[in-house]
């Protein structure tokens, strides 16, 4: 389990993290969904121990990440967002030196090497310098490494960014596969999409503040498609709206998500009820859409 709480976060005079908290619960897959800057990044390393908080903590598994930081971080692993290996340390002597780290034995080891490098096709790289992967044998080395003690919490920062679709299925089964295991999965990422049919819920993260924790199926039924209505009589079409599903003013339009009727029996409601419409629009709204809807209800 994953807790965050109350962090807060400044580099300089410049606050990127404001009282952030949320959970994610073992066996639940969380997406953390932001725009770029947002404050995932910073939040993830946090959690898991490579960057302090100013304020607040990050308990993994009721261990506290600032108190106990070689406990806490070695019960949750993670894919960083540009994992930074500048060693001429080989893949394989690497690998063999965490996994001494975890006291595990030279034997152990390398059966252990064999089976997780050649798991994520790094295989034929065991020899190479770490600082002459490419990005996303960077991102699968960090994997590997962190897989070696089968750590119960794991998080993704941007896993998917530039990855081909077979990288991209691999690692959302992956993230399936943790999740079937019973480990705690935060997933992150500036497009909400990606975290679409994996994630149990998704945490909004907009300028260093949580904008609110969402489950996936709230977000769908929120996304459903709306009608965008202007008319001459808001406060009495209201009245009648409400009959066809959620109706809410915005700016000097009516909103009626996920409308029960079709358009054409809404306008003759309207109309005999004496009410002029004035504008009408279809608004199919994705997921995408309801995330910008969310920060600008947060007010930024
Ligand atoms: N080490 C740092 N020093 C100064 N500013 C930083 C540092 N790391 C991140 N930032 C700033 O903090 C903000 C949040 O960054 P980040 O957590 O990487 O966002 P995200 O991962 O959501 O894109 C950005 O404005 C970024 O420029
Ligand atoms: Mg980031």
């Amino acid at each position: 389990m994953i807790e965050i709480k109350n962090v807060s976060k400044s580099f300089g005079n410049h606050k990127v993290l404001e009282d952030v908290s949320f959970t994610v619960e073992n066996g639940e897959i969380a997406g953390y969904v932001g725009l770029n800057g947002a404050g995932k990044t910073t939040t993830i390393r946090i959690a898991v121990g490579v960057l302090p908080p100013d304020n607040g903590d990050a308990i993994i598994d009721g261990i506290s990440v600032t108190k106990e930081k070689k406990r806490a971080s070695e019960r949750i692993g993670w894919v960083p967002e540009l994992p930074i290996f500048e060693t001429d340390f080989k893949v394989i002597d690497y690998f063999l030196y965490i996994a001494g780290y975890y006291g595990i034995s030279v034997d152990s080891a390398k059966r252990l090497a064999k089976e997780k490098l050649e798991m994520l096709e790094l295989g034929n790289a065991l020899n190479m310098k770490l600082a002459a992967l490419s990005q996303g044998m960077k991102k699968r080395f960090a994997l590997a490494v962190s897989l070696i003690n089968d750590p119960p919490n794991f998080i993704f920062d941007e896993v998917l960014n530039g990855l081909d679709p077979q990288g991209i299925v691999f690692f959302r089964e992956l993230a399936l596969k943790f999740k079937s295991q019973g480990k705690a999965v935060l997933f992150s990422s500036h497009i909400l999409s990606e975290v679409q049919g994996i994630a149990d819920k998704v945490v909004f993260i907009h300028k260093g503040k949580i904008l609110g924790v969402y489950k996936m199926n709230e977000i769908a039924d929120i996304a459903k498609p709306a009608i965008i209505l202007k008319v001459d009589k808001v406060n009495e079409s209201l009245y009648v709206l409400k009959e066809f599903g959620k109706a809410e003013v915005r700016g000097e339009s009516i909103a009626l998500l996920d409308p029960s009727a079709s358009t054409g029996e809404i306008v003759k409601a309207l109309l005999e009820h004496g009410i002029n419409v004035l504008e009408l629009k279809q608004e199919e709204k994705g997921l995408e859409e309801f995330f910008f809807r969310l920060i600008k209800d947060g007010g930024n």
